[in-house]
């Protein structure tokens, strides 16, 4: 008989080793390290992983830029791009109980109500669970057919029997083939299984959603592998917290990353947020200190988020910062430079800044907001209810110049802004402007002669 031939796999990120490690010299986990079959690739698994496709010069081939599959959801298709394009693969990642599954079934209610017929393939719930949530966001067309099915080689089987439109696979690590021993959920299994639902993709034409599950580093569960085979890789982001719920595009093959789609999760499904900014700028306080509004730009769209602080003395010894939405060490510092260049004694102060609707917040930009923030707190002092500010912050306290500033405005404006202040290495970019005026300043001495 055979021996069969085994190795050790990292089942965070993939990395493969003949003996068992500890520690991944890969990605640095511990106790990853899982012994599995390594595969022979069985002749049926062969013959789909063969294109049997001869080169072609590149101007006969036709490219169907135009045949993207609208899915009627905008904030949907902005992020994958423009639509859905034809034999893709996208991987939705998120949470547990963010609403993965509650929006794709949603998109394929979309594409069903077309008129077209999809496949949701499930390993995770019931039909009848699924159907009650279907119930529950109005989708119930026949068009949608439910399969309950973890084995790969059936699923497989039925997308090639009914030809559907689009097919979701929920979730990618309950699948498994019964040509590997390895259990579901493994490296091997995620990894033969999206290889093949891919590479079917590929050869069909039919795009496959693959939804994934996320570790609580947040990173995708299984094998990051997956993340370099798929197309596109969406990324649910929000917390139980807030209703609000953002996909982000991580990666795309076929249009920009780091595109953002903004929803709200209702009792009947996620709604669109179609303005995002008067949404996060909803419940700001007015009048009061601590407060300033930064446009952040999400993907190619500009955000209007709050910022805000709580200056306050420290009742003992070391002063606290806290950080929620921005990054910490990014405050520590800003901390030090408003404390060193304009003199504000903070060194006594405990300083805690929130992004109000519990946002993400990750570029420089927001650099000069948590400053404003933080000065005006201190002072005790409120920021004009009118005005933006946005710029990175040097360590000398200098201004620097970002990208996309007048679309930043241009949104400040839209939402009724009176005043925007910026580093005054704008390019020129930033030409006439109607209601709102754009006052330029070198450093944060400048910002805080024009603030208050
Ligand atoms: P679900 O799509 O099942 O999450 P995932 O597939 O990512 O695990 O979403 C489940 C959560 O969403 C659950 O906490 C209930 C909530 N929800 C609503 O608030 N409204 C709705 O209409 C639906 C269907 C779910
Ligand atoms: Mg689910």
């Amino acid at each position: 008989m055979k021996k069969v031939k085994t190795s050790f796999f990292c089942q965070n990120c993939g990395h493969q080793s003949l003996k068992w490690v500890g520690k991944c010299p890969s990605c640095g986990q511990w106790n990853t390290f899982v012994e599995e079959e390594i595969r022979d690739v069985s002749p049926g698994a062969r013959a789909e992983l063969t294109f049997n496709e001869k080169p072609l010069p590149m101007d006969t081939i036709t490219s169907d830029e135009r045949e993207r599959l609208k899915s009627g959801i905008e904030e949907v298709d902005r992020v994958l791009g423009g639509g859905i394009v034809r034999g893709s693969a996208v991987l939705v990642g998120g949470d547990p109980g963010i609403g993965k599954s509650t929006l794709l079934l949603q998109v394929m209610q979309r594409l069903a109500a077309k008129g077209l017929k999809v496949l949701y393939v499930s390993g995770e719930e019931s039909a009848r669970q699924i159907k009650m949530r279907g119930e529950r966001i109005g989708a119930t067309s026949g068009n949608i057919l439910i399969l309950v099915e973890v084995d790969l080689e059936n699923i497989i089987k039925y997308i090639r029997e009914t030809k559907p439109a689009a097919v979701v696979v929920d979730s990618i690590q309950t699948v498994y083939s019964s040509h590997l021993s390895s259990a579901p959920g493994s490296v091997g299994q995620v990894r033969e299984a999206s290889e093949r639902l891919i590479i079917f993709a590929k050869k069909s034409g039919i795009p496959v959603f693959l939804i994934g599950h996320v570790t609580k580093d947040g990173s995708i569960a299984g094998p990051k592998v997956l993340e370099h085979m798929v197309d596109t890789v969406l990324y649910f982001e929000g917390d139980s917290g807030h209703s609000y719920r953002m996909i982000r595009g991580m990666k795309n093959r076929f249009g920009p990353t780091n595109e953002v789609g903004v929803f709200e999760m209702r009792d009947r499904g996620l709604v669109e947020v179609l303005n995002p900014s008067e949404y996060f700028l909803a419940e700001r306080p007015e009048g009061s200190s601590g407060s300033v509004v930064v446009p952040s730009m999400e993907g190619t769209r500009p955000i209007l988020v709050e910022i805000q602080s709580l200056v306050s003395p420290t009742n003992f010894g070391m002063p606290r910062r806290t950080a929620i939405g921005v990054d910490a060490n990014r405050v520590s510092l800003l901390v030090a430079v408003l404390e060193k260049v304009c003199g504000l004694r903070l060194g006594s102060h405990d300083v805690f800044i929130n992004v109000a609707g519990g946002v993400r917040v990750t570029e420089p930009a927001v650099d000069l907001g948590i400053i404003s923030a933080m000065a005006s707190s201190f002072l005790d002092r409120t920021i004009d209810p009118g005005t933006v500010v946005f710029g990175e912050v040097g360590l000398t306290g200098e201004l620097r110049g970002i990208h996309q500033m007048e679309l930043r405005i241009r949104e400040a404006e839209r939402m009724g802004f009176t005043r925007c202040i910026l580093p005054r290495t704008t390019p020129r970019e930033a030409g006439k402007f109607g209601k709102i005026r754009v006052v330029k300043i070198r450093n944060i001495r400048e910002l805080i002669e024009n603030l208050f």
